[in-house]
């Protein structure tokens, strides 16, 4: 057992308190690799914004619990290297189980997600209370989760959304003493989350009438995914095949921001300007083998999307 104090992160719960009061959301960017990491780190070091480091199931497979954990607690470090020491928070995305989260609280995470949202209330209650009571033994914060966003994310898929039901959120929230709350009001993971068509529409309305009913507490929001048209058709020009790509627009993002939406979650736009960049350099480039050459301008472009959403879209520039 490590306790994340030790390795310099902190958890979320004075970082969302100044998020609510001062109308903004702190950028949750998932990572999965070195390159992920530098960009989201220098970006937030340059913007001088707190972050949060987003770990999920997939990204455990793929990288190994072990490896994310030190490049975590390295990122502390690397980000007073490069001039400026933000709060870190390591947090892990869509916990699905009580064990899965006890293991990343005992390997120093600061903050899990258990993500009920597909089961039935009292289950997602119970689950999540269980969640609480060791999180909060070691001071690690809980993101919980009511209703269901369609899309995929990891093994779980859905068809369609089940928006969160303003009448259940007090409820919940005071039964499994979560510290946020994430909601479904429209937004959905990946990079196809409107029909061509269809008015890119999230439902603040329902955030308002959640505001209401537990008014100042931590919003989170999921797949809020711009999907930048200037990426979508980089990868097209370069080979790829991804036409109707929709997102959420930004300014409907802001609004949310300003509210009590005080952590927003993005992870697809990363993965679009990374391929757009790599795919660029294996088209003008095809000579090119030394992974550093893609990498890095994968890297680059990553970065400068960070920095665009934290002074454009979250306004978390200049809060740490
Ligand atoms: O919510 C899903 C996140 O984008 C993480 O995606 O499960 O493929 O790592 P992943
Ligand atoms: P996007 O797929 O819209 O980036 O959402 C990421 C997310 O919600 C991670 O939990
Ligand atoms: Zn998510």
């Amino acid at each position: 057992m490590v306790s994340y104090k030790e390795l310099g992160l902190v958890n979320t719960k004075e970082l969302f308190a100044q998020a609510v009061s001062g109308g903004y959301a702190l950028p949750a960017y998932n990572f999965n690799n070195l390159e992920q990491l530098q960009a989201i780190i220098q970006a937030c070091v340059e913007t001088k914004s707190p972050v949060i480091l987003q770990v999920s199931s997939g990204a455990r497979k793929y990288a190994n619990q072990t490896l994310l954990r030190y490049m975590a607690q390295g990122a502390v470090q690397y980000a007073k290297e490069l001039g400026y020491a933000i709060p870190i928070v390591l947090h892990l995305d869509h916990g699905d189980t009580y064990e899965l989260c006890q293991s990343c609280i005992e390997y120093g995470f600061s903050s899990v997600m258990i993500d009920g949202s597909h089961l039935a209330y009292d289950e997602n209650v119970a689950l999540t209370k269980k969640v609480v009571e060791y999180a909060h033994q070691h001071d690690v914060t809980v993101e919980g989760e009511l209703g269901v966003l369609a899309g995929v994310e990891d093994e779980v898929s859905a068809e369609t959304h089940t928006y969160t039901r303003p009448e259940e959120v007090e409820d919940f929230v005071r039964k499994t003493g979560v510290d946020s709350l994430a909601i479904s009001i429209g937004t959905s993971h990946g990079a196809f989350k409107f029909k061509p068509g269809q008015e890119p529409q999230i439902r603040l309305d329902i955030l308002a009438e959640i505001e209401k009913r537990i008014p100042g507490f931590p919003i989170v929001l999921h797949g809020s995914s711009s999907v930048p048209p200037e990426y979508v058709d980089l990868i097209n020009k370069y080979g790829g095949k991804m036409e109707a790509a929709i997102g959420i627009p930004e300014e409907q993002l802001r609004a949310a921001a300003k509210s009590a939406v005080c952590k927003i979650n993005i992870d697809s736009d990363g993965r679009l300007a990374m391929t757009a960049a790599v795919r660029k350099v294996f088209a003008e480039k095809p000579a090119e083998f030394d992974p550093r050459k893609y990498l890095g301008p994968a890297r680059d472009l990553l970065k400068e999307l960070y920095k665009h959403k934290n002074i454009e879209v979250l306004g978390s520039a200049n809060k740490a």
